[in-house]
């Protein structure tokens, strides 16, 4: 599918396939997202411009890479984003953050917004939004669309787990942005749920139901 990257990489899956498994604890499921954020965030990084400073090794001085332009963001769509968010701000942790407080009404699969707060130069910074699940797509398509009203024009969406329907859904809205997954899983079912999936990933990250 264009614009959707699949990271492939046996570690991502191997901690995946833990995750889905319903037998795996809530601690075990939280550390298991924390370490799989790192992979995935080293894809999604990847293509991150480099530019050239001059600094002085112990031997002599030399141009060495640094990453380029203003620190990036990590908008984490509330609450199973800030799952996500953990690794990545180990891996970055210079980032700014964004949160985007969004549930799903439980009837109409609509994304309703309690919470929001971000950096005011959202304009000048790359916009990596995170939440493990794209089902539906509401909640990721609302959040780009609040995060593009204050600014944002660089944006990439970082998930775990997407369904087809939801990947077609948010490429209509928001074709110029590109999606990374772990998976994209078989379908949705008639409660808006992916499968096979990993079950509600909010409740399972905290213990909730
Ligand atoms: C989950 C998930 C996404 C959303 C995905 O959050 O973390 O934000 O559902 O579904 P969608 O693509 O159909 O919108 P939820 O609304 O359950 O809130 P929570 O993270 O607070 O549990
Ligand atoms: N949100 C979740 O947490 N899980 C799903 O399967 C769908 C939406």
């Amino acid at each position: 599918m264009n614009g959707v990257t699949v990271v492939s990489h046996p570690l991502v899956q191997h901690k995946l396939t833990i995750m889905r498994k319903k037998e795996t604890s809530t601690a075990g499921f939280r550390r298991l997202l924390r370490e799989i954020s790192l992979l995935l965030g080293y894809e999604v990084t990847r293509e991150l411009e480099l530019t050239t400073t001059e600094i002085e090794t112990p031997l002599q001085t030399m141009q060495a890479p640094t990453l380029e332009g203003k620190k990036l963001v990590f908008a984490s769509v509330l609450r199973a984003g800030n799952g996500l968010l953990e690794g990545l701000l180990d891996l970055v942790p210079a980032a700014r953050v964004a949160h985007v407080g969004l549930y799903r009404d439980h009837d109409t699969l609509e994304a309703i917004e309690y919470f929001f707060k971000a950096p005011s130069d959202l304009a000048d910074r790359l916009v990596i939004v995170v939440d493990p699940m794209l089902a539906t797509a509401n909640s990721a398509i609302s959040a780009v669309e609040k995060l593009k009203q204050r600014g944002a024009t660089n944006l990439r969406f970082l998930c775990l787990l997407a369904a087809p329907e939801g990947i077609e859904r948010f490429t209509k809205a928001h074709p110029d942005v590109p999606i990374f997954t772990a998976s994209i899983d078989e379908r949705l079912n008639e409660k808006g749920y992916i499968v096979p999936g990993l079950g509600d990933a909010g409740d399972r990250m905290y213990g909730t139901k």
